[in-house]
Formats: C-alpha cells, sequence, structure tokens
C-alpha cells in the first residue's frame, strides 16, 4: 500500500534531513530567523567568469539601495551563434520566501543545469526575504527586474532573445513567479515577452488542510507546521492562509481568464504535502482557459531538483527541454 516514505540514495536523505533540522533550529519563536546558524547549511559560490561546464556568470545590480540583483548564466557555446538566438530564462529560487539567494550553491548549481540543458541565458533573481522583508516585497522585487530587463536589455548578452522570455521557478519560487506574470500580464512589457511558465511544485496553500498535506505530513521541508509558519511571517499582520498569494485559486483570486497568461508546465511528486495544492492550481489555470499541463513523477519529493544525480532530474530536464522547444516553435 501506500509508503509515505520516498525511495532516495541515504547521502540525499541526509542532506535534507539536516537541511531540516538547521532551518527548523533557525526559525526563532518571536518569528525571526536566526540567519548565522542558517548560513552553516547555505554555501555561497561567486559568480564565474571562467566557462565551467559550458556555462560562465556575473551579477548584475538593480537596485543596490535593496540590494536588489541577479545572477546571469551564458552558455558559452554561444560566441559560436547569431545574435538573439536563445531564449531567457527568469529565474526564482525557492526556500519559502524565508531562506537561500541566488548565490547559494545549490541554486548556482541549479541554473547552470537549466542554463546547459536548455541552452538558454538564465536570470536567476535575488529577492528579498521575509520575515525581515513581508509581502509584497518578494513579488515588488520580481516585477522590477524584469521592468529593469524591459528598459535595460543591453545588460544581456546579444545573443539573448527578449521576446522568448520564460518565468521559472521551484516552490516558492514558482509562486513569485505565478504572481509576477499576472502583473507584468496586467501593465505589458514593451520588449520583453514571456512566452512561458516553468512552476516547479509551486508553494501554494489555504486555511483548508488537504489530503496531501494530511497524509504526507512527517515529511520533511514541507510539513505543515513548517509551511503555516512560511506563511505567516511572510503575509500582513492579520491574513489568513486564503490571501490571494497563498490560496491563488481561492476565495480571493484574481481572475486571469481575461489575461494573457503565458502557456504553464505545472511539475508534482507524489512524496509532495504540497501536491493537491499544485494540482489546483493548475486545474484553475484550465478552468481560466490557460494552456496547462501537469507533470507528476510519482516517486519525487519536494525540491527533487536539487540533486542532480536523481533519476528524475534527468527526466524532469529534458522534459522541460519539450515544453521549451514547442513553445519557442508557437511563437516562431
Ligand atoms: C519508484 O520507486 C520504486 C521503489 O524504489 C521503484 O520500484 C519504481 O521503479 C520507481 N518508479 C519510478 C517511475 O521511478
Ligand atoms: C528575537 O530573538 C532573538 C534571539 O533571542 C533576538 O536576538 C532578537 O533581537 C529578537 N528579535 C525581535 C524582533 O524581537
Ligand atoms: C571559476 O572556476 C574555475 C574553474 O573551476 C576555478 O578555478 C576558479 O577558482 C573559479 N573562480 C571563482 C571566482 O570561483
Ligand atoms: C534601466 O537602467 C538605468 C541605468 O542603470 C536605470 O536608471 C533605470 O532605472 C533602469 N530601468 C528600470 C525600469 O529599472
Ligand atoms: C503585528 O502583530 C504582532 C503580534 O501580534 C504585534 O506585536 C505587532 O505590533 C503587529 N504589527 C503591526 C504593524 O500591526
Ligand atoms: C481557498 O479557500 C477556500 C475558502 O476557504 C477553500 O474552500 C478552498 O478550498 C481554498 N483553496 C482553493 C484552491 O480554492
Amino acid at each position: 500500500m501506500a509508503t509515505t516514505k520516498p525511495p532516495l540514495p541515504w547521502k540525499i536523505r541526509l542532506t535534507i534531513f539536516l537541511l531540516s533540522v538547521v532551518s527548523d533550529a533557525s526559525r526563532r519563536s518571536n518569528n525571526t530567523i536566526n540567519r548565522r546558524l542558517f548560513k552553516l547549511v547555505d554555501r555561497h559560490t561567486p559568480p564565474n567568469s571562467t566557462v565551467v561546464n559550458g556555462v560562465y556568470s556575473s551579477d548584475v545590480t538593480v537596485d543596490p539601495s535593496r540590494n536588489l540583483w541577479f545572477r546571469l548564466f551564458i552558455p558559452s557555446t554561444s560566441s559560436a551563434i547569431s545574435a538573439a538566438s536563445l531564449p531567457v530564462l527568469i529565474y526564482f529560487h525557492g526556500g519559502g520566501f524565508t531562506f537561500f539567494s541566488a548565490a547559494s550553491t545549490v541554486f548556482d548549481v541549479v541554473c547552470r543545469l537549466y542554463c546547459r540543458s536548455l541552452n538558454a541565458v538564465v536570470v536567476s533573481v535575488e529577492y528579498r526575504l521575509a520575515p525581515e522583508h513581508r509581502y509584497p516585497s518578494q513579488y515588488d522585487d520580481g516585477h522590477d527586474v524584469l521592468k529593469f530587463l524591459d528598459q535595460n536589455v543591453t545588460v544581456l548578452p546579444n545573443i539573448a532573445d527578449v521576446s522568448k522570455c520564460f518565468l521559472a521557478g521551484d516552490s516558492a519560487g514558482a509562486n513569485l513567479a505565478h504572481h509576477v506574470a499576472v502583473r507584468v500580464c496586467k501593465e505589458k512589457l514593451q520588449t520583453l515577452k514571456v512566452i512561458g511558465m516553468v512552476s516547479v511544485q509551486p508553494f501554494f496553500g489555504g486555511e483548508e488542510r488537504t489530503g496531501s498535506e494530511m497524509r504526507l505530513n512527517r515529511a520533511l521541508v514541507v510539513s505543515v507546521e513548517r509551511t503555516d509558519w512560511l506563511w505567516k511571517v511572510l503575509l500582513p499582520n492579520g491574513s489568513d492562509r486564503d490571501h490571494e498569494a497563498v490560496n491563488v485559486s481561492g476565495p480571493n483570486a484574481v481572475d486571469i481568464s481575461g489575461l494573457d497568461y503565458p502557456n504553464t508546465i505545472v511539475f508534482m511528486g507524489g512524496f509532495d504535502p504540497l501536491r493537491d495544492w499544485q494540482r489546483k492550481y493548475y486545474e484553475w489555470l484550465c478552468k481560466s482557459g490557460k494552456d496547462a499541463e501537469l507533470i507528476d513523477y510519482p516517486n519525487a519529493t519536494h525540491a527533487f531538483y536539487l540533486f542532480p544525480e536523481l533519476p528524475h532530474t534527468r527526466l524532469f530536464f529534458s522534459r522541460l527541454k519539450e515544453f521549451v522547444t514547442k513553445q519557442i516553435s508557437n511563437v516562431n
């Protein structure tokens, strides 16, 4: 019968366990984070202008007053190809709106994989974190990076084709990507065109407890106790989890049926407590008349893609390549 233990190599299980223990210990009862403690499990990597495994990187400042910047990853094969030929993937890292950075080694590694496997220019956004910065700081930062790129396209290498942008994120980053997409659909950008949404195990929720939250509540990383805390320190005082940022398809949802919302691919995993919310998000996109597909990996846990050695990660990147190629051929 259904087990609640995913099949994972012991080394990965240990890494996830350590991350969970340290992030729990760094959450203080007065709703602040002990950043120095979390730093013990969150190594950072500087950008690297030397090509490593076919990718080089640099950091670009957007607004120094709030430390808003992004890390740019560029495939090295690009010197041989013509101008404006590669898609641009604008990426928001996960971490419950509270943990990690675009400089975190785990996300630097993942963005290099996106860059190489999709042959895309990747923009990995460094947004402000909760609880020091509550909603809507993260959404404002994401939106402002798109506005900045829209008006300052020359910060990207000339091989980047900004008429073929994808918004992407994992977990809280996928929630961010969704809300940023809604904002830019409403106000229309000048040069950037978002043609696809890559939603990897998006972090949504609500007051209601779903079946998967109850059944998989002993999971590491995103148990109900943890996600409740994360929402509490993100949302403005007095909001509950039916806030539009959380219960995206609920009573306070924004009506997107009239928006030019990008075609979307949603990935979920069988061992992810958030899977019922992810399915609801997908169903809501379809009901709103949007083009969406749902990919379900029955054996995958939350955040599987942080481990390139897992078989799912390979499947994931090849499925994603198909999606990206299809969206590009639709607009060509
Ligand atoms: C899921 O895990 C089980 C147990 O390890 C294995 O037998 C099965 O082949 C896996 N399925 C997929 C699709 O990876
Ligand atoms: C929260 O607790 C920590 C450690 O006890 C303390 O250093 C910090 O000043 C407190 N912050 C607030 C806003 O109360
Ligand atoms: C960049 O990568 C090269 C090759 O791996 C390495 O030798 C160098 O130390 C790296 N530079 C930085 C700033 O990390
Ligand atoms: C574009 O870049 C210029 C120069 O850095 C800056 O002043 C301007 O605010 C940027 N545009 C946006 C929308 O951020
Ligand atoms: C938010 O709630 C906390 C605890 O309930 C309270 O101490 C604080 O004053 C409130 N802040 C605002 C801005 O209402
Ligand atoms: C959102 O909130 C409503 C009311 O609490 C609830 O019925 C619904 O199941 C929640 N979730 C979604 C996805 O609508």
